[in-house]
C-alpha cells in the first residue's frame, strides 16, 4: 500500500461525564459512550495498549446555563479528567475541545447578544467578544490541568489569536492549539449532538460555520488560523471534504487534521448492520482515502478498530 498510515496519525474522541462507574450508550451513536472519569481511564488503557496515543476530549456537563459557566469553572469536567489522565498516562497526547455548545442552555457555540439587539430569524446572534473571553477562559483552565492541545471549535472570529494570547499571558506558552479551522455547517453531526446534548434549540449554525458550496472561504479560514498561531489546522467533516483537505495540504505548510465525524461513522455502522458492506473493509477504504487526500491526523470514532489492523 502506498499510503503510509500510522497509529500516530489517529486521534480518538471521548465524551466525559461526572460521577463514577458510568458508561452510557448514546442514542443513534452505536458503539460510542459517555464515560465517567474512572471508566474513561480504563478505556484509554485499552486504546493505549492498541498503540493509539492521542485523544480529543469533549465534556458533557450535568448543568447548563446561558453563559456556559460549567465550561470554565476551575473544576470543570474536562479539567478534572485531564488531570487524572495525565497522572495515569503522562505521555498520552491530550487534546481538549474548547466550545460552549454542550454547556450553554440554547446549544449554540457562543454567547448570545443582549435580548432586543437581534432577532431569531437572522444569522447574526452571537456576541463574538463575549464568546472569545469565555473560550479563552476554557482554554486556560484546560491548559492548567495539563492539556497538550486546546482545540477551539466555536468558529468565533479570532478565536485562535485570543486563545493564544490568553495562554501566553497565563504562562502556558507550551500548550498548543489545534484549530477547527474549516468547520462546515454540515448534516453529518447528528450523533455527536446526541452525545453532547448540544443541538441548537433555535436556528442553526450557518451564521458561524462554513457554507459547503464555498471552498474559497474554507481556505481563507485555514490561512487565518495559521496566521493567528494554530499549530494544527482542521477540516471537518472529512469524507465529503477531501478536496478541501487536499487543497489545504498543497497550499499550507502546517499539519492538517481531518475530523471523520459522527454522521460519517454512523453511516458505516448502520450500513454494516443492514448487511450492505463489511464494516472493517469500509472503514479501511474511508480512512485510507482521508490519508490519501493529505491529512496528517485523522480524528475518528473508528480509532480502536483501525489500530487493530
Ligand atoms: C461544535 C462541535 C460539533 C462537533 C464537535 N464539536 C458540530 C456541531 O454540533 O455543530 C461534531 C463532531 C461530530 O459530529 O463527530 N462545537
Amino acid at each position: 500500500m502506498g499510503i503510509n498510515l500510522k497509529k500516530d496519525n489517529i486521534i480518538c474522541p471521548y465524551f466525559v461525564v461526572g460521577g463514577s462507574n458510568r458508561k452510557e450508550k448514546i442514542r443513534s451513536f452505536p458503539g460510542q459512550h459517555r464515560f465517567s472519569i474512572d471508566l474513561l481511564i480504563k478505556d484509554i488503557r485499552q486504546l493505549k495498549a492498541l498503540g493509539v496515543n492521542k485523544i480529543l476530549l469533549f465534556g458533557v456537563p450535568g448543568k447548563k446555563d446561558e453563559l456556559g459557566s460549567q465550561a470554565h469553572k476551575k473544576d470543570n469536567i474536562v479539567s478534572l479528567a485531564v488531570r487524572r489522565i495525565k497522572e495515569g498516562f503522562p505521555h498520552l497526547t491530550v487534546m481538549t475541545d474548547v466550545c460552549l455548545c454542550a454547556y450553554i442552555s440554547h446549544g449554540h457555540c457562543g454567547i448570545i447578544r443582549e435580548p432586543g439587539t437581534w432577532d431569531r430569524e437572522s444569522d447574526n446572534f452571537i456576541d463574538n467578544k463575549k464568546t472569545l473571553v469565555a473560550l479563552s477562559k476554557i482554554a486556560v483552565a484546560h491548559a492548567e490541568a495539563g492539556a497538550d492541545y486546546v482545540s477551539p471549535s466555536a468558529m468565533a472570529k479570532g478565536q485562535v489569536a485570543a486563545i493564544r494570547r490568553a495562554l501566553d499571558e497565563n504562562g502556558y506558552r507550551k500548550t498548543k492549539i489545534m484549530g477547527y479551522s474549516a468547520k462546515f455547517a454540515s448534516n453529518f453531526y447528528g450523533p455527536f449532538r446526541n452525545a453532547a446534548d448540544s443541538a441548537p434549540k433555535f436556528g442553526d449554525r450557518k451564521g458561524y460555520q462554513l457554507d459547503y458550496s464555498d471552498p474559497g472561504s474554507a481556505l481563507a479560514e485555514i490561512k487565518e488560523d495559521i496566521d493567528e498561531g494554530a499549530d494544527i489546522v482542521m477540516v471537518k467533516p472529512a469524507l465529503a471534504y477531501l478536496d478541501i483537505i487536499k487543497s489545504a495540504k498543497l497550499k499550507f505548510d502546517k499539519p492538517i487534521a481531518a475530523y471523520n465525524v459522527s454522521g460519517e461513522y454512523a453511516l458505516v455502522k448502520y450500513g454494516a448492520k443492514q448487511g450492505l458492506w463489511d464494516e472493517g473493509e469500509m472503514v479501511k477504504e474511508i480512512i485510507v482515502s482521508i490519508k490519501r487526500a493529505g491529512a496528517d491526523y485523522i480524528i475518528t470514532y473508528h480509532a480502536k478498530e483501525i489500530a487493530k489492523w
